[in-house]
């Protein structure tokens, strides 16, 4: 009896613990994948914005890989660094638990695996069918696909909660039918995209009578690692990722169930 005294005082004190660095009346995002790349980058501009940012991470604390986001918290009280796993079912719902009376505005899945590098990116999405590694296309589904339903799953409350009520999904060209890029590229990245596509829309309807939008966005190619930077055609992460945050503020049920090519503004096809 006591210990469970004590388990409920200790989630009240995380609660307002979780709550207390926040704006009552700021509107608030969740991005997943918030120590690198696009969700570094959205941490950063929604923080600057006023928002009240959930920044998750997989990395567990102390890990090197988060000072750059732990940088942007020194300056933002507004913004809280949380571990999130998008492949651990278990460590998502007790972060859901934790945050279980915290309308979410945005809820932003942009955590993907994949490689450290450009070079070993394309080359991990290039082979072809005779090469493909089924433990590596398992934990790209695990990632890329199972890990956004799971975090919508777990969330879902939080963004009934909340005024705007959006649910974001990061997905990329590699998964469309329409422009696949060419070659062999994609086969186990974009066929994980591909589902989370499918899955986004089927929960774009399913949503709908609740008043979400569900809402996906890719760009031509971003900067994200260091030997991408001096690319042709790689675009600064600071400059898509501010347009990708007016698309996200401005779009409304027109952009439900659909692509937007955050980069070109555009819709693009499935
Ligand atoms: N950059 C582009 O041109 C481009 C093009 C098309 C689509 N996209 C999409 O944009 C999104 C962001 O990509 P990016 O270019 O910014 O790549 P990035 O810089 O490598 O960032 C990927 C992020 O996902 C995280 N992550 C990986 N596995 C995870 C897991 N199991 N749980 C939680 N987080 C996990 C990584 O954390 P760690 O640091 O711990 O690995 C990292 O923070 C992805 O959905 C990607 O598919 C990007």
């Amino acid at each position: 009896m006591i210990r469970r005294i004590l388990g409920l005082l200790a989630l009240t004190l995380v609660s307002f613990g979780a709550a207390a660095a926040f704006k009552p009346n700021a509107a608030t995002v969740l991005i997943t994948g918030s120590n690198h790349g696009l969700g570094l980058e959205l941490a950063r501009q929604y923080a600057d914005l006023g928002w009240n940012v959930i920044a998750t991470a997989r990395r567990p604390p102390g890990d090197p890989g988060l000072a750059a986001l732990q940088e942007i918290q020194a300056q933002h009280p507004n913004l809280v660094i949380e571990r999130l796993d998008v492949t651990d079912t278990k460590m998502i719902q007790a972060l859901a638990a934790k945050y279980h009376d915290q309308p979410i505005d945005v809820l932003l899945n942009n955590a993907a695996a994949v490689e450290p590098t450009f070079a070993q990116d394309m080359a991990e999405v290039s082979k072809p069918y005779d090469q493909i590694d089924f433990d590596a296309a398992a934990h790209d589904f695990d990632v890329n696909t199972l890990g956004p339903m799971r975090v919508v799953q777990a969330f879902a409350p939080n963004v009934f909660l909340s005024k705007q009520k959006k649910m974001v999904a990061i997905t990329s060209s590699a998964g469309s039918f329409a422009t696949p890029l060419p070659g062999a590229i994609g086969m186990n990245y974009g066929a994980s995209k591909a589902a989370l596509n499918k899955y986004m829309t089927l929960l774009a309807v399913a949503l709908k009578p609740k008043g979400v939008l569900v809402e996906l966005y890719q760009p031509v190619f971003v900067a994200t690692k260091d030997d991408a930077k001096s690319m042709r055609g790689a675009a600064p992460v600071n400059q898509e990722v501010a347009k990708l945050i007016k698309l996200i503020d401005t779009q409304g049920a027109e952009a439900s169930g659909k692509i937007t090519n955050f980069s070109t503004g555009k819709i693009d096809a499935f």
